[in-house]
């Protein structure tokens, strides 16, 4: 018989067979999927062996959980012996059914780093930085003036010799700055700007990569690019400050661990013993971009063979390793590529090209017949002005890559380690023409997979979730930014906290944001204070309200989505402590004092809701949210003293900001959707606040006025609310301010401000004015849970217990969405037809749901063609306006209602 429930996607740590792995007690998980109905694993057993064959023979287990109850939240951490060094592990999860039979098992494996500091020899290394020459080049285009000289990119390189069989090879790797890394001439791995960022000063993360295949008997080579990247190049806008951030040039560090068939060992690391030298990368920069001069290339410097006489000795430039840590998330990579849609010559030997899409990423440009030393020149632009590149809004970033050709045939220029966020591109010095095929978009991004998909009948909202998506992938690079374009690209906390809902859905985010999380806690001052921005750099005030509060926030929903209990516990005393920090300096609990830099309802439209409501209203908010977090921790006091707390914020708010008609102080719809949406007024007030609100939206032409904070609540509340309607009428509004106005003016991505270009004024001010924000599309998370209907009740961890309410409305005539969940695929969607509606869901084994039927008649409600109380896994649990609510047990279901 085919076992019918089937493990799969499992993780270890949150991440599919990583390696490289630095948790000494990681967390095993798996989904689950059933053909049958009503199926939920009763048992599981997990097994870990030295090698995949060991898994059948139990004298060789290494860890053997035997039969256990499934686990509370999706995760099970290992709990066998200590975990040794580099060393792979392999494992089983074999599952139960109810009737005590097996079924389904999975396999995957794990493979640790290096997890103690005399695991390491290496040490940073770079050129000599008393050889190294710093010359900027000239500079065509003066639109603003660097302060820093720009570097060449190094190149280092480390000859050695293979005696005896490979039976397996690892590398070990980091950089401060940027690496690329090359054995015997091929590239290692596919990660792209790694390590990635964090704050250097903490942490500095190491990469794993399996060379086995890449060595061979006799000579071989070892070879690294480095660029300045986060560690020493241009981050930010303090690009006038002369700022230097972490270091002033690249660094690099590997260890390559060789093991011989005879069990004999060789390292090679870094150290004086390596050779450094230039090739064509004249500069590299992530804001600045690329020069790449193809008659400089050191051909052949990463093999055998090439003459390193000229090169000087690498030297060793620290030792200190404290800050070396296993990479916890996943690499950026190159995660798809977009030909140019379309080529428009604009004399001179310029041409524009059209990606089609606003991304983020680099170009790969095909060069036909260029004479030695000829010059081409790559600008990058979101939008453009009158047929030409509109490049204001990128303020200091330059976003501009050369390549001085060597006088091939045929070359192919892309920049390594640079990126831009643009959808055009203007080509330079291409006598022309230039064919469409010759231009590429090169998108990179954290790879972080796709888990979750949106669709339904209107190509508008089709096109806004398309944004949305766009939105998130251009943002999620290392750490998730604001914008990708200008000189900021920085972590914004608050940004990030309404986005990380809609983030949740598309992709697999949990790794990406427990290990931002980290240099967020990592910020956070002796006061108490989380920072703006993580990682920590330009803007060092003190968190402002929904700013600082995403250190609270943004682990409680890693906890409620992912059932990540672990991101909690090592954000937990930060998010106590922030609270506090709070709470002491607004001791009548009116949060108006060390708000830091206050930034209000950021970029609302055309109103203003008073600064000290949305403050106090986020302190009650992160009082509840730390409150919940002690009680699942099990630290009682806590969460009973938060609670309280909570409870007298909320007093307070009401005696300061709520009159007896419910109105809310500023009576913008943000005041009202903040206290609605964090649950803030006495119950009796509640229907008469809702009515305050969806009266605003009334009165304003059904038109919204939220900015980034107000945004992520608008539909939502106003759902929840009974004006499902009005959500939709928002939704679907294409006048000024809106999402379609955007949509209906070309926008592939979600721009940062409602007003970024209007048919009135044209753009906005350039000084802040990006077309790729993804703060106003928070409205993501309502159109899987609300309008397609997937959602989880409020209690539930991990999509547990799913709460599914399809919501017909607005111009759609079906939506639909699924989503990977912890426990497995969930899948909500409806489609009228006829006078009926036809609603299908699928609820994953070891989950169970209430689904909410639309229907004006329940007791026409049928399940495949039977009525609902014949059908099996089906039980009524109530019938109200205009819906039928049923319990149901895992599987797949297809209801039809009369509507
Ligand atoms: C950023 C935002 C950020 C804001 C703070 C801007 O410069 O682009 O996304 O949240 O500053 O108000």
């Amino acid at each position: 018989m085919v076992p019918s429930l089937t493990p799969y996607g499992l993780t270890c740590e949150l991440l599919e067979e990583p390696l490289g792995l630095g948790e000494p007690r990681p967390r095993l998980s798996w989904r689950t999927a059933s053909g049958a109905r009503g199926e939920a694993p009763a048992a599981y057993r997990l097994r870990v062996a030295a090698r995949p064959e060991d898994l059948d023979d139990p004298a060789r287990l290494l860890w053997d959980t035997d039969l256990v109850e499934p686990p509370e939240t999706p995760y099970v951490h290992y709990d066998g012996p200590p975990l040794q060094s580099g060393t792979r592990y392999h494992w089983r999860v074999s599952l139960w059914d109810a009737a005590g039979a097996p079924s389904g098992e999975a396999t995957s494996w794990f493979e640790t780093g290096l997890l103690h500091a005399d695991d390491w020899s290496a040490a940073w290394i770079g050129p000599d930085p008393t050889l190294v020459a710093v010359a900027d080049p000239p500079r065509d285009d003066d639109r603003t003036e660097r302060t820093r000289p720009l570097a060449p990119c190094p190149l280092l390189r480390r000859a050695f010799r293979v005696e005896g069989e490979v039976v397996r090879a690892r590398v070990y790797v980091s950089a401060r700055g940027l690496y690329e890394l090359s054995v015997n001439g091929r590239r290692v791995g596919d990660h792209e700007l790694a390590p990635g960022w964090t704050d250097y000063h903490e942490r500095v993360p190491y990469q794993a990569h399996d060379v086995t295949e890449l060595l061979r008997e006799g000579d071989n080579v070892i070879g690294a690019t480095l660029a300045d990247g986060w560690w020493s190049g241009y981050v930010g806008f303090d690009a006038r400050r002369q700022a230097l951030h972490y270091g002033t040039a690249p660094q690099f560090l590997a260890q390559l661990v060789v093991d011989h068939a005879d069990g004999s060992r060789r390292v090679v690391a870094t150290d004086g013993a390596w050779r450094a030298g230039q090739g064509p990368l004249v500069y590299s920069d992530l804001l600045m971009g690329e020069r790449h001069d193809a008659r400089l290339a050191a051909t052949g410097w990463d093999a055998p063979g090439f003459d390193d006489r000229g090169w000087a000795p690498a030297a060793v430039l620290d030792r200190d390793l404290s800050a070396l840590t296993a990479s916890a998330d996943r690499p950026v990579r190159v995660v798809a590529e977009l030909p140019a849609v379309s080529v428009t010559p604009r004399g001179d030997g310029r041409h524009i090209a059209d990606l089609g899409q606003n991304m983020v990423g680099r170009v790969r440009l095909t060069l036909r017949g260029l004479p030695r030393g000829a010059a081409v020149r790559l600008r990058h632009a979101e939008m453009l002005d009158d047929g030409e590149l509109y490049l204001d809004n990128l303020r200091t970033a330059e976003a501009t890559d050369h390549y001085v050709a060597a006088g091939e045939p045929v070359e192919v220029f892309e920049p390594r380690f640079t990126l831009h966020g643009f959808r055009y591109v203007e080509v330079s010095g291409v006598p022309g023409p230039l064919r469409a095929e010759d231009v590429t978009g090169v998108v990179l991004m954290s790879d972080t997979p796709a888990t979750g998909e949106f669709h339904c009948s209107d190509p508008m909202v089709t096109q806004l979730q398309a944004n949305i998506v766009w939105g998130q992938r251009g943002n999620f690079v290392a750490v998730p930014t604001d914008c990708p374009q200008r000189d900021e690209r920085l972590g914004w906390l608050a940004d990030a906290q309404v986005f990380l809902p809609t983030a949740a859905r598309n992709a697999d985010v949990a790794a990406f944001f427990a290990r931002w999380m980290r240099d967020v806690v990592g910020a956070q001052d002796a006061g108490g204070a989380f920072p703006d921005v993580a990682p920590k750099i330009c803007v060092t005030t003190e968190g402002a309200p929904a700013w600082g509060d995403a250190g609270v926030i943004i682990p409680w929903q890693l906890y409620r989505l992912y059932g990540d209990v672990r991101v909690l516990e090592r954000s937990y005393d930060a998010m106590a402590a922030w609270v506090e920090h709070v709470r002491r300096h607004n001791p009548d609990l009116i949060w108006r004092e060390r708000v830091g830099k206050h930034y209000g309802d950021w970029l609302q439209i055309g109103v203003e809701t008073p600064r000290d409501v949305l403050a106090t209203a986020y302190f009650a908010r992160s009082a509840q949210l730390t409150a919940q977090a002690a009680a699942v921790l099990g630290r009682k006091d806590d969460a009973a003293a938060l609670a309280e707390l909570h409870r007298s914020i909320r007093e307070a708010f009401v005696e300061a900001f709520v009159g007896p008609d419910g109105r809310v102080a500023g009576g913008t719809q943000t005041a009202y959707l903040l206290a609605l949406a964090f649950d803030l007024l006495p119950g009796h007030l509640v229907p008469a606040a809702a009515a305050h609100l969806a009266a605003d939206v009334e009165a304003r032409g059904r038109h919204l006025t939220t900015g980034f904070l107000g945004v992520s609540l608008l539909c939502p509340v106003l759902t929840e609310h009974g004006h499902a309607d009005l959500a939709y009428a928002l939704l679907h509004q294409e006048d000024f301010p809106s999402w379609c106005y955007s949509i209906r003016h070309g926008a592939t991505t979600i721009w940062e401000r409602w007003d970024g270009w209007t048919e009135e004024g044209g753009f906005q001010s350039a000084n802040m004015n990006s077309f790729n924000h993804y703060a106003l599309g928070s409205v993501g998370d309502w159109l899987y849970g609300r309008v397609a209907g997937i959602d989880q009740d409020s209690g539930s961890v991990a999509y547990r217990r799913l709460l599914l309410r399809p919501t017909v409305g607005g111009r759609l005539s079906w939506a639909r969405a699924h989503q990977e969940t912890p426990y497995g695929r969930v899948a909500c969607g409806w489609r009228l037809e006829d006078g009926h509606v036809t609603v299908e869901v699928s609820v994953p084994p070891g989950a169970t749901a209430v689904l909410h039927v639309p229907t004006r008649d329940a007791a026409a409600v049928r399940e495949g063609g039977l009525p609902v109380e014949a059908a099996e896994g089906v039980r009524v649990a109530g019938e109200w306006r205009g819906v039928l609510a049923v319990e149901l047990a895992s599987g797949d279901y297809a209801f039809t209602a009369p509507l």
